[in-house]
């Protein structure tokens, strides 16, 4: 098949999600017969899509910036490995994040460690594993970081997290950097911060960091964070000693379908000069740019019903399998597997889980489908398999990379065995 007998799934952000005869495939491989292989609830990554915008970061910012993806957005061992092997480097906010990166044979020394309320165990974790940054955002880190490093064959580099107090005009729940979020050290406290990481011999530090929250669609608020901390830094010359790298964090938005994506080209221009003229080295912590769209979560209608008031397109995939729409009232672009014709309607897509806050979209105008029908949930590769969970005794979905014409499965489903595993079950003999 050519070129030119595809067409654009509106939506995906992606080419990598594109139609032929009017079914939807993942670069090479129809998405009609993952599902049959392996099920659904199901998702779905292009390993292309991935690679594509690995290299668009890198081709904005160029070859000195630091790019730590955020694993929290997709943690994945395939995915990590992948990212690794395309020149990423990690941000992790938990031990478990250090685990898995170990799990994955990935080197610590190339992640940093930001984590607003790290557990003594953390710490120590990341300092024996020779972590490349703490991202400290509270002062109370200090001593016990200080303590670790004793132990550490040489002392450890701190990049101290600044709450700028910016509004990055994104959902109240993932916006990171106003003075009502609890992360990092706000401006008129961070002096003294600095002044006792300066006291502390095993410290060293090198940085800044600021991370303004998710799915920022402008440049605007990060050159805004970049000027007060460039200010806090210039009302005292201790501040600046020694400082090489700014770490922008993440939060680069994707497009949903609705509107544009941040323009990471812009973002670079914008800030490169700014962090070349104090001779500091950019930090990159971009998640959701380089997998949100390269997936997608499959799902079959299980049937539908009309309330008199709404009408319900009931589906296998629920809030555990994708938490978004329930958690943020995100909107996920949903599109039919293969094309029917006839007018679309108004429904709301909603999963099987008990809850009325159960729902993949609300008043969604959606072609024609019926029982057993395949729809793909877009935009699905971040914060989707890493925030779901097995409320309803559900098991998580199996997960499937795409190369070309050849996938692999990922991530089995679960069992149900695996499921009860660890309870402990207190019989009455
Ligand atoms: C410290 C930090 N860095 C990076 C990210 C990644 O954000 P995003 O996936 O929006 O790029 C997050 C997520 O909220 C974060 O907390």
């Amino acid at each position: 098949m050519s070129a030119a007998d595809r067409s654009p799934c509106p939506g995906s952000g992606t080419a990598a999600f594109h139609r032929r005869a009017g079914e939807l495939f993942c670069e090479d491989v129809p998405v009609r017969e993952l599902a049959a292989r392996y099920g659904t609830p199901l998702y779905v990554y292009s390993g292309a899509c991935v690679d594509q915008r690995v290299a668009a970061v890198r081709a904005a910012f160029g070859p000195d910036a630091l790019l730590r993806y955020a694993v929290k957005a997709n943690g994945n061992l395939t995915l990590l490995r992948r990212l690794f092997a395309r020149g990423a480097g990690f941000d992790l906010v938990s031990g478990g994040e250090l685990r898995r990166l170990q799990a994955a044979g990935l080197p610590a020394a190339q992640a940093v460690f930001a984590g607003v309320g790290k557990e003594p165990w953390e710490i120590e974790a990341a300092v024996a594993a020779g972590i490349q940054f703490f991202n400290v955002e509270s002062a109370h880190e200090l001593p016990l970081l200080a303590a670790a490093a004793a132990a550490a064959p040489r002392p450890v580099r701190v990049a101290l997290r600044l709450n700028p107090d910016v509004d990055a005009g994104t959902h109240a729940y993932i916006s990171t950097g106003k003075q009502e979020n609890k992360f990092g050290v706000a401006l008129s406290a961070a002096g003294a911060v600095v002044a006792a990481i300066l006291r502390e011999p095993r410290l060293s530090l090198c940085g800044y960091h600021v991370h303004l929250g998710s799915q920022l669609r402008a440049v605007a608020p990060y050159v805004e964070a970049f000027h007060k901390v460039a200010a806090f830094v210039d009302a005292d010359p201790a501040r600046g000693a020694g400082i090489t790298h700014y770490d922008l964090g993440g939060g680069f938005g994707i497009a949903y379908g609705d509107g544009a994506p941040l323009d990471v080209e812009a973002l670079a221009g914008a800030l490169l000069p700014l962090l070349a003229a104090r001779g500091w080295r950019p930090v990159l912590e971009p998640g959701r740019y380089l997998v949100g769209d390269a997936g997608i979560l499959v799902t079959t209608v299980l049937g539908e019903k009309a309330t008199g008031s709404t009408d319900f397109l009931l589906v296998d995939a629920a809030m555990n399998d994708l938490l978004r729409p329930a958690l943020y009232q995100a909107r996920h672009p949903i599109v039919p597997v293969a094309e029917r014709p006839g007018p679309s309607r108004t429904v709301d897509v909603v999963g099987p889980v008990c809850e009325t806050g159960d729902f993949l979209a609300r008043q969604r105008s959606l072609p024609p489908c019926r029982r057993g029908d395949l729809l793909a949930v877009l935009g699905a590769g971040a914060y989707g398999a890493s925030m779901a969970s097995n409320y309803n005794t559900r098991r998580r979905p199996a997960e499937v990379l795409v190369d070309g014409g050849t996938a692999v499965l990922v991530r089995a489903r679960e069992t149900f065995e695996q499921l009860f595993a660890s309870e402990i079950d207190l019989h009455e003999a």
